[in-house]
Protein backbone atom coordinates (compact mmCIF):
# COMPACT_ATOMS: atom_id res chain seq x y z
CA UNK A 1 0.00 0.00 0.00
CA UNK A 2 1.35 3.56 -1.10
CA UNK A 3 2.24 5.94 1.70
CA UNK A 4 -0.91 8.27 2.47
CA UNK A 5 -0.47 11.17 4.72
CA UNK A 6 -2.58 14.39 4.29
CA UNK A 7 -2.49 17.17 2.59
CA UNK A 8 -0.12 19.86 2.93
CA UNK A 9 -2.41 22.83 2.43
CA UNK A 10 -4.87 22.59 4.55
CA UNK A 11 -8.51 24.90 5.18
CA UNK A 12 -8.44 26.60 8.54
CA UNK A 13 -11.99 24.95 9.82
CA UNK A 14 -14.68 22.39 9.03
CA UNK A 15 -18.30 22.76 9.94
CA UNK A 16 -20.99 20.16 8.73
CA UNK A 17 -23.75 21.73 7.33
CA UNK A 18 -27.30 22.11 9.67
CA UNK A 19 -28.75 19.26 7.35
CA UNK A 20 -25.41 17.01 8.05
CA UNK A 21 -25.02 17.58 11.40
CA UNK A 22 -28.36 16.54 11.86
CA UNK A 23 -27.47 13.17 10.21
CA UNK A 24 -24.37 13.22 11.97
CA UNK A 25 -26.22 13.37 15.23
CA UNK A 26 -28.95 10.86 14.00
CA UNK A 27 -26.22 8.02 13.36
CA UNK A 28 -24.07 8.79 16.46
CA UNK A 29 -27.49 8.29 18.79
CA UNK A 30 -27.84 4.25 16.80
CA UNK A 31 -24.96 3.78 19.34
CA UNK A 32 -24.55 3.19 22.80
CA UNK A 33 -23.73 5.51 25.28
CA UNK A 34 -19.53 5.19 25.56
CA UNK A 35 -19.42 3.74 21.66
CA UNK A 36 -19.71 6.38 19.73
CA UNK A 37 -16.50 5.95 18.20
CA UNK A 38 -18.29 3.21 15.85
CA UNK A 39 -19.88 6.39 13.55
CA UNK A 40 -16.50 7.53 12.56
CA UNK A 41 -16.76 5.78 9.06
CA UNK A 42 -19.91 6.98 8.12
CA UNK A 43 -19.22 10.26 9.16
CA UNK A 44 -15.78 10.98 7.77
CA UNK A 45 -17.85 9.17 4.62
CA UNK A 46 -20.14 12.42 5.07
CA UNK A 47 -17.74 14.72 5.98
CA UNK A 48 -15.76 13.76 2.39
CA UNK A 49 -18.54 14.25 0.45
CA UNK A 50 -20.27 17.49 1.39
CA UNK A 51 -16.20 18.59 1.06
CA UNK A 52 -15.97 17.70 -2.72
CA UNK A 53 -14.88 14.33 -2.06
CA UNK A 54 -11.53 14.50 0.22
CA UNK A 55 -10.93 14.37 4.18
CA UNK A 56 -8.82 17.54 5.59
CA UNK A 57 -7.40 18.07 8.95
CA UNK A 58 -9.51 20.43 10.34
CA UNK A 59 -12.23 17.60 9.46
CA UNK A 60 -10.69 15.00 11.47
CA UNK A 61 -10.58 17.14 14.55
CA UNK A 62 -14.36 18.46 14.03
CA UNK A 63 -15.47 14.78 13.99
CA UNK A 64 -13.06 13.58 17.23
CA UNK A 65 -14.74 16.23 19.25
CA UNK A 66 -18.16 14.85 18.00
CA UNK A 67 -17.12 10.89 18.89
CA UNK A 68 -15.26 11.76 22.14
CA UNK A 69 -11.96 10.63 20.64
CA UNK A 70 -8.39 11.43 19.80
CA UNK A 71 -7.64 12.89 16.33
CA UNK A 72 -4.91 10.66 15.99
CA UNK A 73 -7.47 7.41 16.04
CA UNK A 74 -9.75 9.22 13.52
CA UNK A 75 -6.61 9.72 10.82
CA UNK A 76 -5.56 6.46 11.34
CA UNK A 77 -8.91 5.20 10.05
CA UNK A 78 -8.52 8.45 7.17
CA UNK A 79 -5.36 6.91 6.45
CA UNK A 80 -6.02 3.59 6.12
CA UNK A 81 -9.01 3.41 4.33
CA UNK A 82 -8.17 4.26 0.75
CA UNK A 83 -11.97 4.87 0.24
CA UNK A 84 -11.08 8.63 2.11
CA UNK A 85 -9.00 10.62 -0.39
CA UNK A 86 -6.50 13.16 1.38
CA UNK A 87 -5.93 15.18 -1.21
CA UNK A 88 -8.21 17.15 -3.35
CA UNK A 89 -10.02 15.24 -6.55
CA UNK A 90 -11.73 15.60 -9.61
CA UNK A 91 -14.90 18.01 -9.29
CA UNK A 92 -16.96 15.80 -11.78
CA UNK A 93 -15.31 12.61 -10.60
CA UNK A 94 -12.93 10.66 -8.95
CA UNK A 95 -12.14 7.55 -11.20
CA UNK A 96 -11.27 4.33 -9.44
CA UNK A 97 -9.46 1.89 -12.33
CA UNK A 98 -9.22 -1.82 -11.01
CA UNK A 99 -5.73 -3.11 -11.71
CA UNK A 100 -6.04 -6.69 -10.77
CA UNK A 101 -5.30 -9.56 -12.21
CA UNK A 102 -8.65 -10.23 -13.91
CA UNK A 103 -9.42 -7.08 -15.29
CA UNK A 104 -5.65 -6.16 -16.41
CA UNK A 105 -6.08 -10.08 -18.31
CA UNK A 106 -9.13 -8.05 -19.71
CA UNK A 107 -8.10 -4.37 -20.56
CA UNK A 108 -7.49 -2.26 -17.95
CA UNK A 109 -3.97 -1.46 -18.64
CA UNK A 110 -5.93 0.16 -21.96
CA UNK A 111 -8.01 1.90 -19.27
CA UNK A 112 -5.42 3.01 -16.91
CA UNK A 113 -3.84 4.69 -20.59
CA UNK A 114 -7.09 6.62 -21.24
CA UNK A 115 -6.89 7.74 -17.39
CA UNK A 116 -3.22 9.09 -18.11
CA UNK A 117 -3.94 10.70 -21.38
CA UNK A 118 -7.80 12.33 -20.86
CA UNK A 119 -6.89 13.02 -16.90
CA UNK A 120 -3.50 12.91 -15.69
CA UNK A 121 -0.23 10.92 -16.27
CA UNK A 122 0.27 10.54 -12.72
CA UNK A 123 -2.45 9.29 -10.65
CA UNK A 124 -4.20 11.59 -8.00
CA UNK A 125 -3.28 14.23 -9.79
CA UNK A 126 -5.99 16.65 -10.90
CA UNK A 127 -6.64 17.10 -14.50
CA UNK A 128 -5.85 20.35 -16.03
CA UNK A 129 -9.79 21.83 -16.04
CA UNK A 130 -9.88 20.48 -12.10
CA UNK A 131 -12.93 18.18 -13.16
CA UNK A 132 -11.35 14.83 -12.95
CA UNK A 133 -8.53 12.76 -11.11
CA UNK A 134 -8.23 8.76 -10.92
CA UNK A 135 -6.23 6.20 -9.25
CA UNK A 136 -5.80 2.45 -9.85
CA UNK A 137 -7.42 0.43 -7.06
CA UNK A 138 -7.54 -3.17 -5.92
CA UNK A 139 -10.22 -5.59 -6.84
CA UNK A 140 -13.69 -4.17 -6.57
CA UNK A 141 -15.55 -7.40 -6.47
CA UNK A 142 -16.93 -7.46 -10.26
CA UNK A 143 -14.42 -9.17 -11.76
CA UNK A 144 -17.08 -10.97 -13.78
CA UNK A 145 -17.40 -8.06 -15.57
CA UNK A 146 -13.87 -6.97 -15.83
CA UNK A 147 -12.35 -4.60 -16.51
CA UNK A 148 -14.40 -1.95 -14.80
CA UNK A 149 -14.12 1.68 -13.12
CA UNK A 150 -15.70 3.03 -10.41
CA UNK A 151 -17.26 6.42 -9.42
CA UNK A 152 -18.36 7.06 -6.20
CA UNK A 153 -21.37 4.79 -6.20
CA UNK A 154 -21.29 4.32 -10.01
CA UNK A 155 -19.98 1.39 -11.31
CA UNK A 156 -19.46 0.89 -15.29
CA UNK A 157 -18.29 -2.80 -16.23
CA UNK A 158 -17.23 -4.56 -19.60
CA UNK A 159 -15.66 -1.79 -20.67
CA UNK A 160 -13.62 -1.01 -23.88
CA UNK A 161 -11.56 2.16 -23.78
CA UNK A 162 -13.72 3.57 -26.56
CA UNK A 163 -16.52 3.13 -24.29
CA UNK A 164 -14.58 4.90 -21.76
CA UNK A 165 -13.98 7.46 -23.19
CA UNK A 166 -17.80 8.36 -24.33
CA UNK A 167 -18.13 7.56 -20.34
CA UNK A 168 -16.31 10.78 -19.68
CA UNK A 169 -17.38 12.96 -22.30
CA UNK A 170 -20.74 12.20 -20.81
CA UNK A 171 -19.38 13.34 -17.15
CA UNK A 172 -17.63 16.21 -18.68
CA UNK A 173 -21.20 17.30 -20.39
CA UNK A 174 -22.72 17.07 -16.73
CA UNK A 175 -24.48 14.35 -17.36
CA UNK A 176 -24.20 10.24 -15.84
CA UNK A 177 -24.86 7.36 -18.58
CA UNK A 178 -26.44 4.51 -16.79
CA UNK A 179 -23.95 2.40 -14.71
CA UNK A 180 -23.21 -1.00 -15.47
CA UNK A 181 -22.54 -3.91 -17.62
CA UNK A 182 -21.58 -1.74 -20.81
CA UNK A 183 -21.45 -4.63 -23.52
CA UNK A 184 -25.27 -5.27 -23.41
CA UNK A 185 -25.46 -7.96 -21.10
CA UNK A 186 -27.74 -8.48 -18.06
CA UNK A 187 -25.42 -8.36 -14.97
CA UNK A 188 -23.20 -11.34 -15.51
CA UNK A 189 -25.29 -13.49 -17.98
CA UNK A 190 -23.30 -14.88 -20.84
CA UNK A 191 -23.61 -12.45 -23.82
CA UNK A 192 -25.68 -14.49 -25.61
CA UNK A 193 -27.95 -15.00 -22.61
CA UNK A 194 -28.46 -17.69 -20.23
CA UNK A 195 -26.63 -21.16 -21.34
CA UNK A 196 -27.87 -23.03 -18.36
CA UNK A 197 -30.95 -23.87 -16.55
CA UNK A 198 -32.74 -23.27 -20.02
CA UNK A 199 -34.57 -26.44 -19.88
CA UNK A 200 -38.33 -25.36 -19.10
CA UNK A 201 -39.33 -28.33 -17.28
CA UNK A 202 -36.94 -28.35 -14.72
CA UNK A 203 -39.27 -25.44 -13.26
CA UNK A 204 -42.64 -25.70 -15.25
CA UNK A 205 -45.86 -26.62 -13.08
CA UNK A 206 -46.57 -30.10 -13.63
CA UNK A 207 -42.75 -31.37 -13.91
CA UNK A 208 -41.34 -34.07 -12.80
CA UNK A 209 -38.27 -31.49 -11.03
CA UNK A 210 -41.70 -30.09 -8.92
CA UNK A 211 -43.06 -33.47 -8.70
CA UNK A 212 -40.07 -34.64 -6.78
CA UNK A 213 -39.74 -31.48 -4.65
CA UNK A 214 -43.49 -30.97 -4.04
CA UNK A 215 -44.88 -34.49 -4.39
CA UNK A 216 -47.12 -35.48 -6.95
CA UNK A 217 -50.43 -33.28 -7.87
CA UNK A 218 -49.31 -30.88 -5.78
CA UNK A 219 -48.33 -27.57 -6.64
CA UNK A 220 -46.55 -25.05 -4.39
CA UNK A 221 -46.37 -21.91 -7.40
CA UNK A 222 -48.58 -20.71 -9.65
CA UNK A 223 -47.93 -20.04 -13.56
CA UNK A 224 -49.01 -17.98 -15.47
CA UNK A 225 -50.32 -18.21 -19.24
CA UNK A 226 -47.84 -16.95 -21.64
CA UNK A 227 -49.44 -14.82 -23.96
CA UNK A 228 -48.94 -16.18 -27.39
CA UNK A 229 -46.16 -14.52 -29.33
CA UNK A 230 -46.96 -12.35 -31.79
CA UNK A 231 -45.94 -13.17 -35.24
CA UNK A 232 -42.68 -11.20 -36.67
CA UNK A 233 -43.16 -8.53 -38.84
CA UNK A 234 -41.20 -9.23 -42.06
CA UNK A 235 -37.99 -7.05 -42.00
CA UNK A 236 -38.51 -4.46 -45.05
CA UNK A 237 -36.65 -1.13 -46.35
CA UNK A 238 -39.32 1.97 -45.61
CA UNK A 239 -39.10 4.83 -47.30
CA UNK A 240 -37.98 8.17 -46.22
CA UNK A 241 -40.99 10.03 -44.80
CA UNK A 242 -40.92 14.22 -45.08
CA UNK A 243 -43.54 14.98 -42.53
CA UNK A 244 -44.67 14.68 -38.97
CA UNK A 245 -47.85 13.49 -39.64
CA UNK A 246 -46.70 10.33 -41.35
CA UNK A 247 -44.34 9.55 -38.41
CA UNK A 248 -46.85 10.04 -35.96
CA UNK A 249 -48.96 7.73 -37.66
CA UNK A 250 -46.45 5.01 -37.81
CA UNK A 251 -46.16 5.21 -33.88
CA UNK A 252 -49.75 5.33 -32.31
CA UNK A 253 -50.35 6.53 -28.62
CA UNK A 254 -51.45 3.62 -27.39
CA UNK A 255 -48.26 1.58 -29.09
CA UNK A 256 -45.82 3.84 -27.00
CA UNK A 257 -46.93 1.72 -23.90
CA UNK A 258 -46.07 -1.43 -25.35
CA UNK A 259 -42.43 -0.15 -26.73
CA UNK A 260 -40.05 -2.25 -26.07
CA UNK A 261 -36.05 -2.50 -27.38
CA UNK A 262 -35.43 -6.05 -29.00
CA UNK A 263 -33.10 -8.33 -27.35
CA UNK A 264 -29.39 -8.14 -29.15
CA UNK A 265 -30.34 -11.48 -30.29
CA UNK A 266 -33.61 -10.41 -32.44
CA UNK A 267 -31.17 -7.45 -33.70
CA UNK A 268 -28.39 -9.96 -34.46
CA UNK A 269 -31.06 -12.40 -36.57
CA UNK A 270 -33.21 -9.07 -38.01
CA UNK A 271 -32.69 -7.79 -42.04
CA UNK A 272 -31.44 -4.06 -41.74
CA UNK A 273 -34.43 -1.87 -42.10
CA UNK A 274 -34.82 2.22 -43.02
CA UNK A 275 -36.43 4.00 -40.22
CA UNK A 276 -38.57 6.51 -41.31
CA UNK A 277 -36.28 9.59 -41.13
CA UNK A 278 -36.96 13.12 -41.78
CA UNK A 279 -35.87 14.53 -44.61
CA UNK A 280 -35.17 18.02 -43.12
CA UNK A 281 -36.22 19.29 -39.44
CA UNK A 282 -39.79 18.18 -38.32
CA UNK A 283 -41.72 21.46 -36.37
CA UNK A 284 -41.09 19.79 -33.43
CA UNK A 285 -37.76 18.76 -32.90
CA UNK A 286 -36.90 17.04 -29.36
CA UNK A 287 -34.11 16.84 -26.90
CA UNK A 288 -33.10 13.57 -27.98
CA UNK A 289 -30.46 13.98 -25.00
CA UNK A 290 -33.01 13.21 -22.57
CA UNK A 291 -32.31 9.37 -23.51
CA UNK A 292 -29.96 8.00 -21.40
CA UNK A 293 -27.09 7.19 -23.67
CA UNK A 294 -27.36 10.19 -25.83
CA UNK A 295 -24.78 12.60 -25.47
CA UNK A 296 -24.22 15.62 -27.43
CA UNK A 297 -22.54 13.67 -30.51
CA UNK A 298 -24.63 11.04 -30.63
CA UNK A 299 -27.59 13.70 -31.30
CA UNK A 300 -25.77 15.52 -33.94
CA UNK A 301 -25.46 12.59 -35.78
CA UNK A 302 -28.85 11.47 -35.13
CA UNK A 303 -30.25 14.13 -37.01
CA UNK A 304 -27.81 14.44 -39.41
CA UNK A 305 -29.40 10.96 -40.42
CA UNK A 306 -32.43 12.28 -40.01
CA UNK A 307 -33.89 10.98 -36.40
CA UNK A 308 -35.52 14.30 -34.53
CA UNK A 309 -37.93 13.14 -32.75
CA UNK A 310 -38.64 10.58 -29.44
CA UNK A 311 -41.56 8.44 -31.42
CA UNK A 312 -39.24 8.30 -34.16
CA UNK A 313 -37.35 6.37 -31.91
CA UNK A 314 -40.03 4.75 -30.13
CA UNK A 315 -41.04 3.47 -33.36
CA UNK A 316 -37.86 1.15 -34.09
CA UNK A 317 -37.63 -3.00 -34.51
CA UNK A 318 -35.09 -5.05 -34.86
CA UNK A 319 -34.66 -4.09 -38.43
CA UNK A 320 -34.43 -0.92 -37.91
CA UNK A 321 -31.99 -0.50 -34.81
CA UNK A 322 -29.44 -2.74 -36.88
CA UNK A 323 -30.11 -0.50 -39.77
CA UNK A 324 -28.99 3.10 -37.81
CA UNK A 325 -26.50 0.60 -36.04
CA UNK A 326 -25.05 0.06 -39.46
CA UNK A 327 -25.14 3.24 -40.08
CA UNK A 328 -23.47 5.05 -37.17
CA UNK A 329 -21.38 2.47 -35.83
CA UNK A 330 -23.33 2.68 -32.16
CA UNK A 331 -22.25 -0.85 -31.34
CA UNK A 332 -24.82 -2.21 -29.94
CA UNK A 333 -25.66 0.71 -27.45
CA UNK A 334 -29.65 1.17 -28.64
CA UNK A 335 -30.08 -2.20 -27.77
CA UNK A 336 -27.82 -2.03 -24.40
CA UNK A 337 -29.29 1.85 -23.16
CA UNK A 338 -33.07 0.59 -24.07
CA UNK A 339 -33.75 3.58 -26.04
CA UNK A 340 -36.67 2.11 -27.64
CA UNK A 341 -38.97 2.14 -23.95
CA UNK A 342 -37.08 5.51 -22.88
CA UNK A 343 -38.04 7.24 -26.14
CA UNK A 344 -41.39 5.83 -25.61
CA UNK A 345 -41.81 6.95 -21.75
CA UNK A 346 -40.87 10.83 -23.44
CA UNK A 347 -42.79 10.83 -26.28
CA UNK A 348 -46.02 9.45 -24.09
CA UNK A 349 -45.93 11.81 -21.20
CA UNK A 350 -42.25 13.46 -21.28
CA UNK A 351 -40.21 13.76 -17.93
CA UNK A 352 -43.13 13.00 -15.96
CA UNK A 353 -43.96 9.62 -17.52
CA UNK A 354 -40.37 8.84 -17.93
CA UNK A 355 -39.95 8.98 -13.80
CA UNK A 356 -42.95 7.03 -13.47
CA UNK A 357 -41.38 4.08 -15.73
CA UNK A 358 -37.97 4.47 -14.66
CA UNK A 359 -38.24 6.02 -11.37
CA UNK A 360 -35.69 8.75 -11.78
CA UNK A 361 -35.41 11.83 -13.67
CA UNK A 362 -34.44 11.56 -17.37
CA UNK A 363 -30.76 12.98 -18.13
S1 LIG B 1 -10.24 -7.83 -10.58
FE1 LIG B 1 -11.23 -6.02 -11.20
S2 LIG B 1 -13.10 -6.15 -10.14
FE2 LIG B 1 -12.04 -7.89 -9.44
Amino acid sequence: MSFRRLHPEQPESFEFTPENLAWAKEVIGRYPKGREASAVIPLLMRAQEQNGGWVTEPMIRTIADMLNMRPIRVLEVATFYTQFQLKPVGKKAHIWVCGTTPCRLRGAEELIKVCKRRIAEKAHTLSEDGDFSWEEVECLGACSNAPMIQIGERVYEDLTPERFEEILDEIAAGRWPEPGPQNGRKSSEPLGGPTTLTDESLFNKGSDAEALIFGKGKSARKTVAKKPAAPEKPAQETEAVATEAAVTEAVGLADLAQAKTPSEEEVEKAAPAKPRLYEAPPEKVDDLKLISGVGPKLEKLLNELGVYTFEQIASWGAGEIKWVDDHLKFKGRIVRDKWVEQAAALAAGGEEEYVKRFGKKPR
